[in-house]
């Protein structure tokens, strides 16, 4: 295992739609706060030259941001090199192998489809461009267990554990990053944070639009394997977790690997599944597609700590707002001392994770006026995007550096895969839903924490 930085990023699908969206902007980034020196070389089929490359990377940064700044963009297009080529030919790899000239340590960032893996990894093997790197992999890893397992199998036949960065880009995220933080680094909570006191917790991702012309691909996954099976997991996987017992990238892990080995297999019960009216029109689809656009999951963690609080996750595409956020539901006081306190307006914490950061205690005060009359409150411990690091700046600095803290460890992806893998692949039609609601109404009735949902705001 090499302890030292990347010198060189090697970004196999460099003229792809994530390259576009999220690396060229997360690079410019980096190029702006010096955090990026290194060359990148981009590799894809496409036939162009550097000045095309060049030009989409600009292309990406201006939408992501708006305007660049000519002398940043100067700086990160002296940077990039280009070498087109088949995955599949020899000749390709050794252009790369040439690119790469003295460079000792590269890291290969494979932001291609998963099918494109195993003809990457052997390529990079036998020109000896894998040599003293790391490999950074985009999910999804493997579609089930089995193909988990087997893509695992293939990373490591050229790469250790320990130069494999699955990246989840959700993880890198501030507000997951504070949501971790906030619990463990104040004490107020550890009491409090069990089945003792926690009623339930829910999970709501829900975007406010559709598939945006990736039919195809989503037609493939569909949602429990596009965000359930992943980046909503992890964040069950923070608050159910235990405090590491130290700083390294494993201490966490490992703890995580725990919350991971308590997690109730699913059952058909434990999902309710819906599709948004007019999926099935959109382009990629396939016709009278079963695949759900919407589902809400029940997860229980068997731990002294967990043991039969349920934790609800919910997400969805064409759902009325864009958000993602958690809701810590307290049990209601054991005793209503002044007006009745309804069971839903019990004490919470929610995380908002996006589209901006905020953790709340929502608490109940007495409303002004002559009566002891309650009404609901909420707390804001922090209400401030200022700063945030875009996760990819930060999931590519850390995998450079050879941090693997917030990447995603071979048997956590596995055992995430065991879990949701019963209810994967359902071919029974789900449900139809309005776009712009909160998901099938008839299918989710009595489904979910007691004492119901908390819909996040705009
Ligand atoms: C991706 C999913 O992993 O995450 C998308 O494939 C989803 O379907 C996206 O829209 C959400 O991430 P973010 O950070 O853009 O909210």
């Amino acid at each position: 295992m090499n302890q030292e930085r990347s010198d060189t990023l090697v970004l196999f699908g460099a003229t792809g739609d994530l390259a576009h969206k999220k690396i060229f902007p997360a690079l410019y980034a980096m190029v702006a706060k010096g955090t990026l020196t290194e060359p990148v070389i981009g590799v894809a089929f496409d036939a162009w030259d550097l000045k095309q490359l060049q030009a989409r990377a600009r292309d990406g940064i201006v939408k992501a941001i708006g305007k660049v700044d000519e002398k940043i963009f100067a700086k990160l297009a002296s940077l990039l090199r280009y070498v087109s080529g088949d995955y599949r030919s020899a000749a390709t790899f050794e252009k790369l192998k040439s690119a790469l000239g003295t460079a000792q340590h590269p890291l290969h960032y494979l932001a291609v489809p998963p099918t494109m893996f195993e003809t990457v990894i052997q390529g990079l093997e036998q020109s000896g461009a894998a040599q003293g790197a790391r490999l950074m992999v985009e999910k999804p890893f493997g579609h089930d267990l089995q193909s988990a397992r087997w893509l695992n199998r293939v990373l490591h036949l050229v790469f250790d554990e320990q130069s494999i960065f699955r990246i989840d880009h959700y993880l890198g995220k501030e507000a997951i990053q504070n949501l971790l933080y906030f619990r463990f680094a104040n004490s107020f909570l550890e009491p409090i944070w069990n089945r003792n006191f926690v009623e339930s917790v829910q999970i709501t991702m829900a975007e406010d639009f559709g598939v945006e012309g990736r039919g195809r691909f989503y037609d493939e996954v569909g949602c429990i394997r596009d965000v359930i099976e992943n980046h909503l997991l992890n964040i069950l996987l923070l608050l159910a977790m235990e405090p590491p017992v130290g700083r390294s990238a494993d201490d966490l892990i490992d703890e995580k690997v725990q919350v991971l080995r308590a997690i109730r297999t699913l059952t058909k019960d434990d999902v309710v599944r819906g599709q948004f009216k007019g999926y099935l029109s959109e382009p990629g689809v396939a016709p009278y597609s079963p695949v759900e656009t919407f589902a809400a999951v029940r997860f229980f963690v068997d731990t002294w700590r967990w043991q039969d609080v349920p934790f609800f996750i919910r997400a969805g595409k064409s759902m009325p707002v864009h958000a993602t956020e958690v809701i810590v539901r307290l049990k209601r006081p054991p005793l209503d001392v002044f007006d009745p306190i309804k069971p839903g307006d019990a004490n919470y914490v929610r995380f908002r994770i996006d589209p901006q950061v905020a953790i709340s205690i929502g608490a109940q005060r007495k409303a002004a006026g002559d009566d002891m009359i309650g009404e609901q409150v909420e707390l804001t411990a922090l209400d401030d995007s200022k700063g945030d690091m875009p996760a990819y700046e930060r999931l590519i600095g850390d995998a450079m550096n050879g941090n693997g803290q917030l990447f995603t460890r071979q048997d956590a992806s596995e055992l995430a895969w065991r879990i949701v893998g019963p209810v994967l692949g359902d071919t029974t039609p789900p449900q139809r839903y309005e776009p712009g609601t909160w998901g099938p109404t008839d299918a989710m009735a009595g489904f979910g924490p007691p004492n119901g949902w908390i819909n996040p705001a705009k």
